[in-house]
């Protein structure tokens, strides 16, 4: 038995883990298996995952420079924010808006992690991995990767049988700083360092340590609704915060639509909507996987009560056999209510 890591805090076991390529040999493509970096977006709903659990161990970190570029080969198993620290240290610029993001390398191009106005799609180049269903290495490029808000082919087409082993990113040699996103606003003509440093002061002040309290950040997605739907809700609520898309449907705030529901602090047993962030759901420490889950179908019923638009969870139920559909099971939840338990 072995225990999975999360930023919940939950103690889950697995059969065994396999450390990715080393020991390789030992994998069963017949059996159950979940690949997992640091476990930062993941929800276990059962107390044992009833598989083998696949740990990416490549710390490769290789910098080479074109005349225009920088092109950045990176293992999988690094973790993401000691590399942006790394690569803004060696004067390599370009993703220090994605400073302090938890996880691995290996699991960023998975949901195409973003923050502050960058997404790991602008400046990946390609992603290499082992495809289990041909047993061959493959490398994709950014197009091929099909990057979008939280989404890529990595959670559709390649689901759970691609292991990325490696990424390799391109970054401009002629930066300029990002700073479009509201609170970096206030920086006057920064410097690489000084956007990071910004971004590690905003997100401490807004997000919970996980290691202090158990969490995997946004549990939902912020909603993107059609411009007829934005009409609608614009007149309920003149305040909405809300963001254009190139395609001309609009972004909301989840945590925005949350706060307003009047949800800020509400607590289920052990888990509570976080304080200084509304789209954060904690783990007060002694937490049960449903404690979240009831908390989370609660805050998604009442939003949907009062601005009539589902949440979409970003963060990823995995049961006792695999990944289980988290709208469905948030849904069965909502109709039997919070108050019975609590
Ligand atoms: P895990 O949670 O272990 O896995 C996530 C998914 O990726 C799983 O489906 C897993 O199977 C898959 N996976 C992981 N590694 C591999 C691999 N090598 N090959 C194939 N599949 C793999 N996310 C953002 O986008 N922006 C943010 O600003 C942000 N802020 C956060 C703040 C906090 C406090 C926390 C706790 C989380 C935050 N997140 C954010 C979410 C999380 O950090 C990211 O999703 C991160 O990329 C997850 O990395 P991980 O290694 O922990 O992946
Ligand atoms: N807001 C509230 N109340 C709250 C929380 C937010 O009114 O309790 C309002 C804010 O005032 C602001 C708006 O909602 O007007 C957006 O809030 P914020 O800037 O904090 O960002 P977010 O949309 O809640 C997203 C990402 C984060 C990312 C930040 C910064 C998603 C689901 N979340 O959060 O990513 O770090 O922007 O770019 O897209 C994650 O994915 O885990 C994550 C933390």
């Amino acid at each position: 038995m072995v225990f999975i890591p999360n930023t919940f805090g939950l103690t889950i076991q697995a059969d065994r883990l396999i450390s990715w390529p080393a020991q390789a040999g030992q994998f069963n493509a017949k059996q159950n298996y979940l690949v997992v970096g640091s476990g930062s977006n993941l929800l276990f709903t059962d107390t044992h995952f009833n598989g083998q659990i696949i740990q990416v161990d490549n710390q490769t970190f290789n910098i080479r420079e074109t005349d225009t570029h920088y092109e950045v080969t990176l293992g999988a198993g690094l973790n993401w924010h000691q590399t942006v620290k790394r690569l803004v240290e060696a004067g390599v610029n370009g993703l220090e808006n994605l400073a302090l993001i938890p996880g691995t390398v290996g699991a960023a191009p998975i949901q195409n992690i973003g923050a502050y106005g960058v997404e790991f799609s602008q400046v990946c180049d390609s992603v290499t991995g082992f495809d289990i269903k041909s047993g061959n290495i493959k490398q994709l490029s950014a197009t091929e990767c099909k990057f979008a808000y939280r989404e890529s082919i990595f959670k559709h087409a390649l689901k759970d049988t691609f292991i990325i082993t490696e990424v390799i990113l391109k970054l401009p040699k002629n930066w300029q700083a990002n700073i479009q996103y509201g609170p970096l606003k206030s920086l006057n003509n920064p410097t690489a360092g000084e956007v990071f440093e910004r971004v590690c002061q905003i997100r401490q002040e807004k997000l919970p340590d996980p290691v202090k309290l158990g969490n995997a950040g946004s549990f939902f997605k912020n909603p993107v609704i059609s411009q007829a739907e934005f009409e609608r809700l614009k007149v309920q609520d003149t305040q909405l915060p809300h963001y254009p898309q190139d395609d001309g449907s609009i972004k909301l705030a989840a945590g925005y639509l949350i706060d307003k529901a009047g949800l800020k602090g509400l607590r289920y047993r052990q888990a509570e909507v976080h304080q200084q962030q509304a789209l954060v759901l904690v783990n007060l420490g002694e937490a049960i996987a449903d404690d979240m889950i009831q908390l989370a179908a609660h805050v998604r019923q009442k939003v949907y009560d009062k601005y009539q638009v589902r949440l979409t969870p970003e963060v990823r139920f995995i049961g006792a056999n695999g990944e289980v559909d988290a709208e469905s099971l948030l849904e069965q939840h909502a109709s039997t209510g919070l108050s019975r338990n609590s």
